[in-house]
């Protein structure tokens, strides 16, 4: 069965709860507007700050319309997408993104890191963002050079943005009292609390807007798409629980049937 089959059969126009969403095409419930607010001003004050929230709250989503706001001839952003790379592989994207070539040895990969973040801030007038999603998989270690890489100018002041965006174990792997220099040099923590019913009922018919069909089929009958929001049920949640947005993601378990399957 083709995707573009599954897409006819429901009348669907595109292929709905996709992950390729514009920042206009967002869904503004509430901890996404928090999360957006919190992290343009943490890069504001270029500041180290810390997101967490559950697989699929929209962590991700969140800082991408963040970033999408900023002005790009004023900020340069350098995005580690999967932390799994030990301290060196941190000092080496920085110095990569930055358009520099990594030295070899780690004693003086460090410090060109440092430089070319303070050079970027200093002369070519734009804000180093350092985003690290998935940051919960950092190690102990990685998450000590963060903090040192933060150690400028005598601890006075910071060249650049430091995010870091992951699951709540962050937030408790932080805590630890080894970590202790670290949390105390946070300046954003918040963790994305799930949607409530009403958000998600909207979220819902936000998505099913987005990729408009003609015709919704569930189990045992057939009726209007947007007429049966209201009723949806997803399988283990009971109909109550709080959702994630990333619940309904491409893929994911639904109460929808596919064809041949009624
Ligand atoms: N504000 C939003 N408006 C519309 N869709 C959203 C929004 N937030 C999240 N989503 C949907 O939820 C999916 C999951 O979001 P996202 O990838 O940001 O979650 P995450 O918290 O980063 O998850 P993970 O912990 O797995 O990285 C997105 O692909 C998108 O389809
Ligand atoms: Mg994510």
């Amino acid at each position: 069965m083709t995707i573009e089959r599954l897409q006819s059969f429901y009348g669907l126009t595109r292929v709905p709860f996709g992950r390729d969403l514009a920042p206009g095409m967002l869904h503004r419930h509430n901890s996404h507007a928090e999360a957006v607010a919190r992290i343009t001003w943490c890069i504001d004050q270029r500041a180290l700050g810390v997101i967490t929230g559950e697989v699929g709250a929209g962590k991700t989503v969140a800082l991408r319309a963040a970033l999408s706001t900023l002005d790009i001839s004023r900020h340069t952003t350098i995005y580690l997408g999967n932390p799994a790379i030990g301290v060196r592989g941190i000092h080496h994207h920085i110095v990569t993104a930055l358009g520099g070539v990594p030295r070899f040895h780690h004693a003086t990969l460090v410090p060109q890191a440092t430089d070319a973040l303070a050079t970027e801030h200093a002369e070519r007038g734009r804000t180093p963002i350092l985003v690290i999603d998935e940051a919960h998989l950092l190690d102990h270690d990685q998450l000590e050079s963060l903090r040192m890489l933060t150690n400028h100018d005598m601890d006075s002041r910071s060249p650049f943005a430091c995010l870091l965006v992951g699951q709540p174990t962050l937030r408790r792997k932080i805590k630890l009292g080894v970590l202790a220099a670290l949390d105390q040099r946070i300046a954003l923590r918040y963790a994305m609390p799930a949607m409530t019913a009403e958000e998600t009922t909207s979220y819902l018919k936000h998505h099913l807007g987005l990729a408009p069909l003609t015709e919704l089929r569930v189990r045992g009958s057939q009726i209007n798409g947007q007429s049966m929001i209201g009723r949806a049920t997803f399988p283990g949640h009971g109909g109550r629980r709080r959702h994630t947005p990333g619940s309904g993601r491409a893929g994911g378990s639904s109460g929808w049937c596919a064809p041949g399957d009624r």
